[in-house]
């Protein structure tokens, strides 16, 4: 028997409630999209995943989530959007967890241990944590009819587990509850609930975003460095010279001189992640005639300093790169060099301008290319 997890996350509401002008899974904290966050806290433990997004928001979410995740076109409510996206559900996998865009730091943890508890049999495994306020029933004019003990009551959260075919059984019947596990009991399946987590919170009003955004960088303001990185170089006179530039080839393009590939956008972006953090430079780290690097690709040493960077306990907040020079022209690539220069920094936000020198100095010139990068760290959690 196969032990593979599927996980859907449905995406597909508005976010009314939040009111901002977007649908809410594409809400950032710290720099990513609550979809984001949800899946990279889901992807250690998927063989499949599942997004349901908003009609019409189905490309952004493709771009933004990348190929090995399907995206599917929500329903009209949530459970519309679970059974849409139940039908992609692949059969080699045997646990499905139910989880949602809106609950984007439940852990990879909290995942791991429904399904531990899937493994060693259970049909149906739900997160719970104990309540705080005491819960009253109350008939229509407002008066209560019932109060309950609360050591007996806990409040749901999601990812919520289960058996293959069980979740598909209950979907096949009825949708008039608000969670997945709602559907499984009322086929009489004994639904079990183990310890959820404070940080799997549900993100419906601007104050949860806020309580989120504390719970993901700790001390929020004094644990925020920024470094500033520049970089130039001259345009070969070897007209067979590559170009590289902002983790990209540029074909036709004649490329800068320098020990390396001489990509300035990525070596400007280093230099500001190192000193951000506080640990030297470029130079320092790279050593400029190390013949390890002679010929080092942007992406290589973005990635390496991303782990330098990680290993002195910090976490990128975003990063921007400003190109200076006359060519080549940037704003019809720029999107791909965003792809290109994140997927190095692990997915780190990160913004591209360029600009012209108005004819002035070695840029204006045509002689080089420069650039100009910020960056922004947050001390991770430990
Ligand atoms: N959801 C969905 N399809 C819908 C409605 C909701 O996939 N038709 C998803 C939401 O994207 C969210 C989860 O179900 O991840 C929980 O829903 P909720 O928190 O209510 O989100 P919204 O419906 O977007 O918010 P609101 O009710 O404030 O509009
Ligand atoms: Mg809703």
């Amino acid at each position: 028997m196969s032990d593979l997890v599927a996980v859907i996350i449905p995406a597909g509401g508005s976010g009314e409630r939040l009111g901002a002008r977007i649908p809410k899974a594409l809400v950032q904290i710290a720099g990513k999209t609550l979809i984001e966050h949800a899946v990279s806290n889901m992807a250690p433990i998927a063989n499949q995943i599942i997004v349901a997004a908003p009609a019409a928001y189905e490309e952004q979410f493709r771009k933004l989530l990348g190929t090995d995740v399907t995206v599917v076109t929500g329903g009209l409510t949530r459970t519309q959007s679970v059974k849409k996206a139940l039908k992609h559900v692949d059969k080699e996998n045997e646990f499905i967890l139910v989880h949602d865009a809106a609950r984007p730091l439940a852990s990879t943890d909290l995942a791991m241990r429904v399904i531990d508890s899937l493994r060693a049999g259970e049909k149906a495994v739900i997160p719970g944590i104990a309540v705080t306020d005491t819960i009253k029933r109350i008939d229509k004019n407002n008066y209560v009819t019932r109060t309950y003990p609360r050591p007996d009551l806990r409040a749901i959260q999601t990812p919520q587990g289960f058996k293959r075919k069980v979740l598909i059984k209950a979907h096949d019947t009825r949708d008039d509850v608000t969670d997945d596990a709602g559907l499984v009991e009322n086929q009489g399946v004994e639904v079990k609930v183990i310890v959820g987590e404070e940080r799997a919170l549900k993100i419906t009003t601007m104050q949860d975003l806020e309580a989120a955004q504390r719970i993901l960088i700790p001390e929020f303001n004094n644990q925020m460095r920024v470094g500033i990185g520049t970089d130039a170089h001259a345009f070969s006179l070897d007209p067979t010279r590559e170009m590289w530039l902002g983790g990209l080839f540029w074909p036709g393009e004649i490329g800068a001189d320098g020990h390396s590939d001489g990509d300035v956008a990525a070596h400007a972006i280093c230099d500001a992640l190192f000193i951000a953090a506080a640990i030297g430079d470029l130079g320092s780290n790279f050593g400029i005639s190390d013949p390890a690097y002679a010929g080092a690709s942007g992406s290589q040493l973005l990635a390496e300093c991303l782990q330098k960077v990680s290993a002195a306990g910090y976490s990128i907040g975003n990063v921007a790169v400003q190109i200076v020079g006359n060519r080549p022209k940037i704003s019809p690539r720029r999107a791909e060099i965003i792809t290109a220069l994140s997927k190095s920094l692990g997915g780190a936000s990160v913004s591209v301008s360029a600009t012209t020198t108005d004819g002035l100095g070695f840029t204006g010139e045509g002689r080089g290319l420069a650039a100009i990068a910020t960056a922004l760290l947050f001390q991770s959690a430990r």
